[in-house]
């Protein structure tokens, strides 16, 4: 049926009748529109208010994928963890099981039971010493908020057993550490007390954290694979200190470690390396299995050391729909598909699997080291003999009329490539790096064809100069994602 619209020009009847007599009115045109065109390309999108009529299936799906064509490609997004490739049978389980409610567990025990198992194997790989528990997440933000909850309300019960003041909980880590940390520290209150970084070192170690700690420290947070350089803190070294302090002063501060990145990355490259439960101190790990977990957007993991580290009075006990539940979780209803996705990629791959794809994304990560390096004016942040993500991290060397925020500008007008330039964190402000990750998306002849980029661009801005500050403004400059 016809509806009652205004002509897409906006021009009303009596105007329109002026008109040379061969050109059709928009509402002659929109009386056609239903057999032959898209209603869209008549108006404007659905924006401010609830369309009072809906259009097509197919229209609004055309609507949605032509809008989409103005986001940029996300096999050019070099500046995400975030996974932005899976195989076609795992696109096949998750849009089976898209209606699928996680929390749901009475009516659909089994994913229940396939979350239960995502945590059994993550606890083995992370070396968890016996049984344990943990918690699947949207991400790692929200397994951080849980796993410092965790460390602030077992703080509190040993404060309480010792009868002393429980109002003034502090959280020491270093600056480099994700804005994720700061924003649980201002949501639950606790003072963050953070380690400034270095001019030249982007990590922190023992010596760091020593004068932070008191009674009121609730844990340290460390890192594995930080967003600006894809490093890791000296774990260990934080650890064998910890264990010093808790034998010489009776202080049982114990350790959280951010592997939302290297969690996935350092099992499979550095596997005798020491960073997780195999330490005495590390009591909680997080990792985001939406990155080098290899699954899309919005799946997490929290890992306890044991049952004992998650704290019995954050677990909520509910009757839903007619059966007991248990829940340690900051959201409620959420999809199931992307559990079923971390299920299949362990399932698919096993540790083997892992492992090739880690190694593959190293090599490729080198190759692309080596050729911007012979670009000449850049130099490297991370060395093949550091224990880093599959990442490269550079900044320019020497005097230049451009700097970093030129060099990314100008590879995304020429080519599209979405490359971040970003100061660190104080005190190494002054520092300005540039990141691309690798992922399975960016194949060796991608690696060699951004190589050339690069050097075409430092090339370009050589001949003529900085890019203008409009331009400059575009570039990604948020590391964190
Ligand atoms: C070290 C680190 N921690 C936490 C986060 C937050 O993770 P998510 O995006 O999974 O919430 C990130 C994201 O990049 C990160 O790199």
């Amino acid at each position: 049926m016809a509806r009652e619209r205004q002509p897409p020009d906006g021009r009303d009847a009596a105007r329109s009748h002026t008109r040379q007599s061969h050109e059709p009115s928009g509402k002659q045109i929109e009386s056609r529109a239903s057999i032959y065109g898209k209603r869209y390309l008549l108006e404007p999108a659905p924006d401010h208010k609830l369309p009072k009529s809906g259009m097509s299936a197919e229209e609004a799906a055309s609507l949605i994928e032509e809008e989409m064509v103005l986001d940029g490609l996300p096999t050019h997004n070099l500046a995400t963890f975030v996974t932005t490739w899976m195989e076609p049978e795992a696109d096949r389980v998750i849009g089976e099981t898209l209606r699928v409610n996680f929390i749901d567990h009475a009516e659909y025990p089994q994913t229940a039971e396939i979350e239960r198992r995502c945590i059994r194997m993550l606890a083995d790989l992370f070396h968890a010493p016996g049984e344990t528990t943990g918690a699947r997440t949207q991400g790692s933000s929200e397994a951080i908020m849980l796993g410092a909850l965790s460390l602030k309300w077992k703080w509190r019960h040993r404060m309480q057993a010792e009868n002393k003041g429980v109002d003034r909980p502090n959280l020491v880590f270093g600056g480099d550490v994700h804005v994720v940390w700061e924003k649980f520290c201002r949501y639950f209150d606790v003072e963050p007390r953070i380690v400034p970084l270095k001019p030249d070192k982007y990590t922190i170690g023992p010596g760091d954290v020593e004068p932070h700690i008191d009674e009121n420290t609730i844990g340290v947070a460390v890192v594995l694979g930080t967003t600006f350089t894809g490093h890791a803190d000296d774990i260990r070294g934080i650890n064998d200190h910890l264990v010093a302090i808790k034998h010489e002063r009776g202080l049982d501060v114990p350790l959280h470690v951010d592997a939302a990145s290297g969690g996935f990355v350092w099992p499979f490259l550095y596997p005798d390396s020491e960073w997780d439960f195999r330490l005495e101190q590390v009591r909680s790990i997080n990792v985001s299995g939406h990155k080098f977990g290899l699954v899309y957007p919005g799946i997490g993991w929290l890992v306890f050391r044991e049952r004992d580290d998650l704290p019995e009075d954050l677990v909520f006990y509910e009757n839903y729909l007619g059966k007991r539940d248990a829940t340690f979780t900051l959201n409620f209803s959420t999809g199931a598909s992307m559990v079923l996705a971390q299920y299949y990629n362990f399932a698919r791959l096993g540790y083997d699997g892992y492992r090739y794809v880690m190694e593959t994304l190293r090599y490729n990560a080198r190759a692309l080291s080596q050729e911007i390096t012979a670009a000449g004016a850049i130099e490297i942040v991370g060395g093949e003999d550091q224990e880093q993500l599959p990442l490269v991290a550079f900044k320019l060397a020497g005097e230049h009329a451009y700097d970093e925020f030129d060099v990314a500008a100008q590879l995304a007008a020429e080519r599209g490539w979405m490359v971040p330039a970003y100061t660190l964190p104080p005190d190494a402000e002054h520092v300005k790096i540039m990141r691309v990750l690798v992922k399975e998306s960016l194949g060796h002849s991608l690696t060699t064809a951004l190589g050339a980029d690069i050097a075409r661009a430092l090339e370009t801005l050589r001949i003529k100069g900085p890019m203008h500050e409009s331009d400059r403004k575009r570039v990604k400059t948020n590391p964190g994602f």
